[in-house]
């Protein structure tokens, strides 16, 4: 459902995605991890056709996104980092932009968006304007709008920041369900406990080169590590070099 071939991105003298080659099923959940600055947004938006890579291709359910981003545009979804939602809108008003945006059938729009803001625990704030919801809500309200046109490739960038423990679970068990159904997820995360627990396969990602790629286990296995995927992850990224630093405090 995505794939690239050499996917590369270039700002000046920066080389922020270095020849990404990807693939990544229908139905996988696949977690996208590395430090500050490594290229997982980059990567993300050379994805979805918000950027045009230096060289190399993108496909989304087939779809090159260069050549044919209406179509690949149509069946996947972002929810990026900053959840950016128009402040005048109400909770409602926004889903249904969503919904018309998308070409979502009115009948289903009427029946799915008060059951999906009551799934988010958004019922009572339908009507409110968005500029009065939290960080969090914010981010539930975009959940709720990919849900309503159901695509069939998510991108989510950062999706646990801003969440409570209880919508955090809710938000994983969402996209769980969506894997259920065939939905390829792209997730790029900090929260490695998250990425342990949800994601069938992870990818490290450093200085914009994809290094290793499998399950936790094989991860483990291959740096050598019988620890959790924190310690996996600082010995591949060789970001438990701060001990050295210590000595400065
Ligand atoms: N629009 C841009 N112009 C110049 N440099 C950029 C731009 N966007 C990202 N970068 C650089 O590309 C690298 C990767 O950034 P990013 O993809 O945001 O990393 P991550 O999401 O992994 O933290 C960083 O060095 C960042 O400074
Ligand atoms: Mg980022």
């Amino acid at each position: 459902m995505i794939k690239t071939q050499g996917l590369s991105k270039r700002f000046r003298d920066i080389v922020a995605v270095d020849r990404l080659d990807l693939e990544i099923p229908p139905g996988e959940i696949f977690g996208f991890l590395g430090p500050n600055g490594a290229g997982k947004t980059t990567t993300v938006k050379l994805l979805t056709g918000l950027l045009r890579p230096s060289a190399g291709r993108a496909w989304v359910g087939g779809f090159d996104v260069q050549t044919h981003p209406r179509e690949a545009k149509r069946i996947l979804a972002l929810v990026p980092d900053q959840p950016y939602v128009y402040p005048q809108l109400t909770g409602k008003e926004f889903l249904r932009l969503v919904g018309d945006f998308y070409e979502v059938d009115l009948s289903h729009q009427k029946k799915k968006i008060p059951e999906f803001l009551e799934m988010f625990e958004l019922g009572e704030w339908g009507d409110q304007l968005v500029e009065t919801y939290s960080h969090g809500m914010r981010q539930k309200l975009v959940l709720a709008g990919v849900l309503l046109h159901q695509p069939r490739v998510l991108f989510l960038d950062e999706p646990m920041v801003g969440l409570d423990p209880k919508s955090a679970r809710l938000v994983k068990d969402v996209f769980r369900n969506l894997a259920g159904k065939g939905v390829s997820i792209f997730m790029c995360t900090h929260v490695l406990e998250i990425a342990e627990k949800l994601c069938h396969r992870i990818g490290i990602v450093q200085e914009g080169r994809l290094g290793l790629v499998g399950s936790t286990e094989e991860l483990r296995r291959k740096a050598d590590s019988s620890g959790s995927l924190e310690d996996v992850f600082l010995r591949l990224t060789g970001g438990d070099e701060y001990h050295e630093l210590l000595k400065y405090l």
